[in-house]
């Protein structure tokens, strides 16, 4: 099969099935259209082993190697809305940093929506193999690097958002100094051993940042250095 042809799907992994995805989706609250949209754009089942292709469009999150996950597809949506409904004053969101590629997944249903989306990953592997996988598929507004992401990525600083996908105790020092005044950084916070709250914190220049918790997830966690 050629890549067009892949992308395409067939099946289980046909554009019907993204389709039937967004509309569970839906149901589940997620309520931009433009969100739903890049889900059906995404090709999921091409960000996991090919053993797992047939169950990409359920709604959960699956093993992409090196004890790590892809996901569950409400998180990954539920995520993208906040950037997308964190703008302020008409600005869009214009470039997004995430820490914790994976698969790349995220990142590719961001890079639908966003200007630029930077992702950063600390498994030698993973990253690799995440950023080749987007080369293939075309997603040439993403930029990969390997690198722990508790320094974020200095030199493209600051952000309009940041997306963390994996569970931190408390936001690393730093991190969200490179959020521009008024930007956001989403993610999981709480116990690594148990469920977290996914927060949406506001980051001001002149004033402390505002802490919302949006509701309960469970990550893997945020782990310092590479490897
Ligand atoms: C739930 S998975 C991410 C799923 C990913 N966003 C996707 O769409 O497939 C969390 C990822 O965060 C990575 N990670 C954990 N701590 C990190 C750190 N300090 N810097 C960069 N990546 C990190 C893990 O290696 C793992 O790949």
């Amino acid at each position: 099969m050629n890549m067009e042809a892949r992308i395409r799907g067939i099946g289980m992994t046909s554009r019907r099935t993204r389709i039937r995805l967004a509309n569970r989706l839906q149901a589940a609250g997620i309520n931009d259209e433009a969100v739903l949209d890049a889900i059906i754009a995404t090709p999921r089942h091409l960000f996991v082993d090919e053993a797992l292709e047939s169950r990409a469009y359920e709604d959960c999150s699956l093993p992409i190697g090196e004890g790590q996950t892809i996901s569950q597809p409400y998180v990954v949506a539920l995520m993208t809305q906040l950037v997308l409904n964190s703008s302020q004053a008409g600005k869009p969101v214009r470039n997004v940093l995430e820490i914790g590629t994976g698969s790349g997944y995220q990142a590719a249903v961001l890079a639908h929506l966003v200007d630029q989306v930077y992702t950063t990953e600390r498994i030698s592997s993973l990253a690799t193999r995440a950023n080749d996988r987007l080369r293939r598929l075309g997603y040439s507004n993403v930029r990969t690097s390997y690198n722990d992401g508790v320094n974020g990525w200095t030199e493209k600083a600051p952000f309009d958002a940041i997306v963390v996908t994996a569970a931190m105790e408390e936001i690393p020092d730093g991190l969200l100094q490179q959020v521009r005044d008024g930007g956001v950084l989403i993610g999981p916070i709480g116990p690594q051993s148990k469920s977290q709250q996914l927060s949406l914190v506001r980051r001001f220049a002149d004033q402390p940042a505002r802490y919302e918790q949006i509701e309960g997830v469970r990550f893997v966690p945020f782990v310092s250095g590479r490897c």
